[in-house]
């Protein structure tokens, strides 16, 4: 278009060490993890290099640290911590900024924490090197070390940042949100984000707006879609692929609710794996 300025030209930016924040911009949220230091006393450190790492069958968490943090060496010898996830407030990240100063020992930041610990709820989670959880998260991961899949793996074991690769033992949510995971009601929690540290003396944080939500646009009932949907409901029933494209026709409103059905039906008879004939079985019963 002619009369439109002249589009901003793409530069390259220098490589640099940490270059998720001295050579780009890269804006995620953060867990808040605690972990239990030599004293019993539990630790609280921010970690926005902290995202989901395994998610079908295993459950795991990578966390990518600087190696001397109260942290990874609290994480190495007790094997536990717990990854809080809060909700944003002003007063909160004014304080998760302190917390992310280095080399604070435990008790000096429990001294200013604003943050009420408690004891996990689930059970055999406390005592010795079990964390305690923050009890205004959202939302806790309760984890374990993984020592021997970190020293089996190159990247892991020899990397110059701690790769802490971290099991996911237990998921613990607030009861008002646990109702609201599928995606009803109207609202989320209001998650917090950060752009990481800038220039030599500042730390971004950004207020997220309410979240909302579109339906999923109807690209028409691909048996990917049935599939993916079929494959979520309960790990212990399996969808072909056969059986998901026997189920294309159905419109995309009732396929949750039939989709259920079937697994319903495949767990009374102990059937692990829908197939077409499994389908086809069903089918004749209802006549
Ligand atoms: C919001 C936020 C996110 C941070 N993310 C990371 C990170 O991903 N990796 C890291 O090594 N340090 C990160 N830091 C710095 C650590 O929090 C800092 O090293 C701190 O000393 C860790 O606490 P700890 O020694 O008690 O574990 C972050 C700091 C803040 C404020």
């Amino acid at each position: 278009m002619p009369d439109s300025p002249a589009p901003d030209q793409f530069v390259t930016s220098p490589m640099r060490d940490n270059w998720y924040q001295s050579s780009s911009f890269y804006g995620s949220s953060f867990a808040l993890i605690t972990s239990v230091n030599e004293e019993g006393i539990t630790s609280i450190g921010p970690y926005q290099l902290s995202f989901p790492f395994e998610v079908i069958k295993r459950r795991s968490w990578m966390v990518i640290s600087r190696p001397s943090s109260n942290t990874v060496a609290n994480v190495r010898r007790t094997r536990k911590c717990a990854l809080n996830f809060i909700e944003y407030s002003r007063e909160a990240i004014e304080t998760i900024l302190k917390f992310g100063y280095p080399g604070q020992p435990p008790a000096e930041k429990m001294a200013y924490n604003t943050f009420r610990l408690m004891d996990s709820p689930t059970p055999g989670r406390t005592g010795e090197g079990y964390p305690q959880i923050l009890a205004d998260a959202f939302q806790v991961f309760e984890c374990t070390l993984d020592v021997e899949r970190i020293n089996e793996n190159p990247i892991l074991r020899d990397s110059t940042s701690a790769h802490l690769l971290l099991n996911i033992d237990n998921i613990l949510v607030k009861e008002q949100w646990k109702a609201r995971i599928d995606g009803s009601g109207d609202s989320m929690p209001r998650i917090p984000l950060t752009y990481g540290f800038r220039g030599a003396s500042t730390f971004w944080f950004g207020e997220t707006q309410p979240a909302y939500k579109l339906p999923i646009p109807d690209l028409g009932a691909k048996h990917e879609v049935v599939l993916y949907e079929a494959n979520r409901i309960d790990d212990a029933v399996q969808f072909t692929k056969a059986a998901s494209e026997a189920l294309t026709g159905i419109p995309r409103a009732f396929l949750r609710n039939v989709l259920e059905g079937i697994v319903r039906q495949a767990k009374a008879r102990g059937v692990t794996e829908v197939t077409p004939e499994f389908l086809a079985l069903l089918n004749k019963e209802r006549g």
